[in-house]
């Protein structure tokens, strides 16, 4: 195991977990089972708008340009997925403002929140099976040892994606996790690679 590829599919793992129980939240509130909590709902989109850009996808992009210098085969694939890094902001903060609509217009505003959460969550979908089944195998098989050796010692000074500045994360994802039972429920998958 790449330790880089490693903590690559560990962040993949935070935000697909918060991408699920974003969706059975979602649920719950049309079903009527969950009162809508807007201080954890904001917590959530703004995880997914700073864990990433902060954290994640600085990794990415070094792997995408390395890449980049060593074939021609993923450059659509790379186009894509660096002008996708660079909307992040701007993604998320569609998300927030759908937010504060649905907090400011109430329940009759909630169809147009949900539909905005899942247009996002349908995108990050797309983004990380990308990278994981087109991009990642591409750089295992071309990238050197010694060009392993400089990402991986570069990545390892980054904090995990699940306890974040401050353990401010850890206490996001304990509420979700008490929120959203298993198997919705967060945490560092366990046994995995
Ligand atoms: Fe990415
Ligand atoms: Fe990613």
């Amino acid at each position: 195991m790449i330790p880089a590829i490693a903590a690559i599919q560990e962040e993949h793992r935070a935000i697909a977990a918060l991408l699920s129980a974003l969706t059975h939240i979602l649920a719950g509130i049309e079903s009527g089972r969950l009162q809508p909590d807007f201080t954890l709902l904001s917590s959530m989109i703004e995880y997914i708008a700073e864990m990433p850009d902060k954290l994640h996808h600085p990794k990415e992009d070094r792997i995408f340009a390395l890449l980049r210098g060593k074939t021609r085969e993923v450059d659509a694939q790379l186009d894509m997925l660096e002008a996708e890094h660079r909307d992040t902001i701007a993604a998320t903060s569609r998300l927030d403002r759908a937010l504060v609509h649905y907090m400011q217009g109430g329940a009759p505003a909630f169809a147009s929140f949900r539909d905005a959460v899942r247009l996002y969550i349908a995108d990050e979908w797309r983004h990380l099976n990308t990278e994981e089944s087109s991009i990642l195998p591409v750089a295992r098989r071309l990238f050197t040892p010694e060009d392993w050796q400089d990402i991986n010692a570069d990545f390892a000074r980054n904090g995990d994606p699940w306890s974040g500045p401050d353990n401010r994360y850890a206490s996001l994802f304990k509420r979700i996790t008490n929120l959203a039972p298993a198997p919705v429920g967060v945490g560092p998958a366990a046994g995995a690679d």
